[in-house]
């Protein structure tokens, strides 16, 4: 359209749309032309918004709005529309929730979650329907092993790769024999296994291994069981209400100080307003630590405060990382939905400018990242250094992934 005119077939059909407008102003009816041109983009968010994961549900989902609003509230010149679902962390009705977003609401984009166990269930759909999926948290393995698709994508860790370096560190220190504890299920099976790989490696010993039914809490039967054992040191896995209610057993058990108590770094992200003194020194290992002292962390910490009026921690920067890698694979394909081969493509070769540090995606579709090993100082992970630098774990080669269907 040269200087401002509209070709004569669409200037009269402006002109005929303009008089059944009964006279409403030319540019008002501009706008709806491009609103039918483009549709809203769908995003599923299904996520925990009750029970002991609720706080990372939450943070998930503003970080993610923060990333959508920063780009303009938009993507690639489209609007969102969001199609919400508490998951409950019930791995009974993760199929059921998630099938429901894709065949009945027909999202674009799957987005969640955060319960290994509930991601079964989402996989298993993502992979029936081919729908592009972002995962924000859960870090169930076989996500991005053996169940590992194109259209399958996350934004978080495997499991085991937040535990594997805490399990270095400790066999570099020369601690010998350790105790574990976590939740029975996927993730704290595979944050474990993660944790006793790297331990046993480097020569520790693990003595014991103890479980609880997930969202079990009644921890002190086997605080007693660990004061009796008397381990160099014990390793958990807890994330959410239940870590905080754990640090504060701990401690009212008095084990802290007697018996040092190490985690990956769920055990102490987002809930430091919560444990008083009981997390103070504790030592985990994380992709990520709120008191990391860089621009691009200092800036979303900032912007996180302003919108939300609440401290961003690891959920909320997984969150904000699915937005931005939502908004690198629409803004190649200029919003085209359609185009999931170009998606998928520029989805893989993304470099995430994450609060957390750069990063990119191993060819399974999961984060190659620095972990870091942090310290509780006051409500801060401070960051002490990088246990182990560009981490890709779990393996990339363990995953055969299948062609695009
Ligand atoms: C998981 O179930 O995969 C999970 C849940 C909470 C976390 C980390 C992993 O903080």
């Amino acid at each position: 359209m040269k200087d401002g005119k509209f070709p004569g077939a669409l200037r009269r059909k402006f002109l005929q749309d303009a008089a059944a407008l009964g006279g409403v102003a030319a540019a008002a009816w501009l706008p709806s032309i491009a609103l039918a041109q483009a549709p809203k983009v769908k995003v599923g968010l299904m996520l925990p918004y009750t029970g002991t994961f609720t706080q990372l549900g939450i943070a998930i989902t503003n970080g993610f709005k923060l990333a959508i609003a920063e780009n303009g509230g938009k993507i690639a010149g489209r609007e969102i529309e969001y199609f919400t679902v508490d998951d409950e962390s019930d791995p009974a009705k993760g199929a059921d929730n998630a099938n429901r977003l894709v065949n009945r609401d027909k999202v674009d984009v799957l987005v969640g979650t955060v319960h290994s166990g509930v991601q079964a269930g989402m996989v298993k759909i993502a992979r029936e329907s081919g729908v592009l999926h972002i995962i924000p948290n859960a870090g169930l393995d076989a996500a991005t092993t053996a169940l590992c698709a194109p259209n399958i994508f996350r934004t978080s860790f495997g499991n085991s790769q937040t535990s594997y370096p805490m399990g270095k560190v400790l066999a570099d220190r020369g601690v010998k024999n350790v105790v574990t504890l976590t939740w029975k299920y996927a993730a704290g099976e595979e944050s474990v296994g993660g944790f006793k790989a790297a331990f046993t490696k480097g020569g520790g010993k693990i003595v014991k291994e103890l479980w609880l039914p997930f969202p079990n809490v009644e921890f002190q039967p086997l605080l007693t069981e660990i004061a009796a054992l008397k381990p160099d040191a014990v390793y958990v896995f807890f994330a959410g209400g239940g870590a905080a209610k754990f640090l504060r057993d701990y401690q009212a058990a008095g084990l802290k100080g007697k018996i040092p108590l190490y985690g990956s770094g769920f055990l102490t992200d987002g809930i430091l307003e919560a444990t008083g003194d009981a997390a103070e020194g504790i030592e985990t290992t994380l992709h990520y630590g709120d008191a990391l002292d860089t621009p691009r962390n200092n800036a979303f910490r900032l912007n996180y405060v302003k919108a939300y009026k609440l401290q961003p921690d690891v959920y909320a920067v997984q969150g904000y990382d699915a937005g931005l890698l939502l908004i690198a694979g629409l803004n190649a394909v200029k919003g085209d939905v359609s185009k999931k081969k170009d998606i998928i493509a520029a989805m893989s070769k993304a470099q995430i400018d994450s609060p957390r540090g750069r990063w990119t995606m191993s060819s399974a579709h999961n984060p190659v990242q620095d972990m870091y090993l942090r310290k509780v100082a006051g409500k801060e992970n401070k960051v002490t250094g990088v246990a182990i630098k560009q981490l890709d774990w779990p393996p990339a080669d363990r995953c055969k992934m299948p062609p695009l269907s």
